[in-house]
């Protein structure tokens, strides 16, 4: 039976589930009252995407990010998360350069900005560098399929292995993943029956966006599903709230009613005791 989170989580409890085959249920958080109300929720991972790039700070893509943008909103986060294993997204350019950068800054993540693991985008080119994370102590969750920090590598926002060949070198992305000491991997648009066959393949849980129903956890874009934006949003993401309409009725409910000089009304007003007042009448009278 799929169980609601309570106690702490690990990358044991993800493996744990994926041999039960308990699905995993993993959101995005950028920030501490999400945090708060989605760990509150019963997530089971946290993932301070790169995607806060593209989600709350109003970049087209996630290339901007810097390591100080991600520090800065995993510190917020994990004052708000207690019980889902955090999960630190790597920024573009913090592990690509050098083997060593990649360790340094991947123990930033845990260090600075108290997380628990990294993740880090890309397959058969990022083993050496996944290989020496994992050294360090540091769980690494692998990225395949829409990495998005490959953008311009692939033309757009495009999904990924719909090709026999391109499905085949996924596949054996994932298994190297594996073998470099992944603790998980997330494939995002891909085709439903790709994601199958690596899941099955796979022995470290698959986490899917846009990878259909045969994953062993699903991951959304928190702002995405809530429905923050009204700007485009992907086909596989499902809106489970309108947050965007409801921020806008209630800010116009706020300027009518300032407006109107309804607000604020005197449940909102400090009260200052008649005597006081008399008190400070009667100084301001005297020469
Ligand atoms: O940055 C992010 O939010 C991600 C998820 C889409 C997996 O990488």
């Amino acid at each position: 039976m799929a169980s609601t989170t309570t106690q702490k989580v690990t990358t044991l409890t993800l493996h744990q589930k994926k041999e039960r085959g308990e699905p995993i249920v993993m959101l995005t958080a950028y920030d501490y009252p999400t945090a708060l109300a989605v760990d509150a929720a019963g997530v089971d991972a946290i993932l301070v995407g790169d995607s806060l790039g593209m989600a709350v700070l109003g970049y087209d893509t996630t290339l901007p990010v810097t390591m100080e943008d991600m520090l800065h909103h995993c510190k917020a986060v994990a004052r708000g998360a207690k019980t889902a294993l955090l999960i630190g997204d790597m920024p573009f350019l913090s592990y690509q350069v050098s083997v060593t950068e990649a360790v340094r800054n991947a123990g930033r993540f845990l260090q600075e900005g108290h997380m628990e693991a990294v993740k880090l985008e890309g397959g058969r080119e990022r083993l050496e560098t996944t290989h020496a994370i994992v050294a360090a102590g540091i769980p690494v969750m692998g990225h395949l399929g829409l990495t998005p920090q490959s953008v311009h590598l692939f033309g757009g926002f495009r999904a990924q292995g719909r090709t026999a060949a391109a499905a085949k070198r996924l596949l054996e992305d994932a298994l190297l993943l594996e073998e470099a000491g992944c603790f998980s991997v997330v494939l995002e648009s891909v085709p439903a029956r790709l994601a199958s066959l690596i899941r099955k393949r796979l022995t470290i849980p698959v986490i899917g966006i846009g990878a259909g129903p045969d994953c062993d956890g699903q991951v959304l874009v928190l702002h995405d599903m809530l429905g923050f934006f009204e700007r485009f949003t992907p086909r596989f993401v499902k809106k489970y709230a309108d947050l965007s309409a409801e921020i806008r009725r209630a800010v116009t409910d706020y300027a009518a009613e300032v407006r109107t000089r309804r607000f604020p009304a005197p449940e909102h007003t400090i009260e200052m005791p008649e005597e006081e007042w008399e008190a400070l009448q009667q100084n301001l009278n005297s020469p």
